[in-house]
């Protein structure tokens, strides 16, 4: 397990942890989450597109937003996190570990009050 990387101590535990999760939030084995969702603690919008209705011939305006994650409950992040996301149009599928997953969420978590 990854014990060994957290340290008896109370500040080590933070600093070491909290690192940890940094350097996964920004190397996932995949797109860094960071690419996307920046800090985390905002509403981004990645992209704006005209896209044609082939039904009615007109141009929609169609806008990619990707949401703040600071926010979200263990539950609901570990749930996106491990669902198979090929049916999500930008966000990929990732296989992160439980506790990867507590790490990257701990940081989320505690990035924004630093
Ligand atoms: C290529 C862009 C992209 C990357 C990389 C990415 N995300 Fe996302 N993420 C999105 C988008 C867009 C959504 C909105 C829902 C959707 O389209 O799937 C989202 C949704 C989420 C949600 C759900 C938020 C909610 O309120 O429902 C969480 C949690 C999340 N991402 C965490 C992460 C983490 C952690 C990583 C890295 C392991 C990551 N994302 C990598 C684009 C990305």
């Amino acid at each position: 397990m990854l014990s060994f990387l957290f340290s008896e101590e109370e500040d080590n535990l933070f600093i070491t942890k909290f690192e940890y999760g940094a350097m996964l939030y920004k190397n996932p084995r995949g797109i860094g989450c960071n690419k996307c969702h920046e800090s985390g603690n905002k509403t981004i919008q990645l992209a704006k597109y005209q896209k044609l209705n082939k039904k009615n011939n007109k141009l929609e305006n169609i806008s990619i937003v990707v949401p703040p994650i600071n926010i979200v409950t263990f539950k609901k992040f570990k749930k996106k996190l491990t669902a198979d996301n090929r049916d999500s149009l930008i966000m990929p599928t990732y296989f992160l570990t439980q506790d990867e997953l507590k790490s990257i969420y701990f940081y989320i978590k505690n990035i924004n009050t630093k």
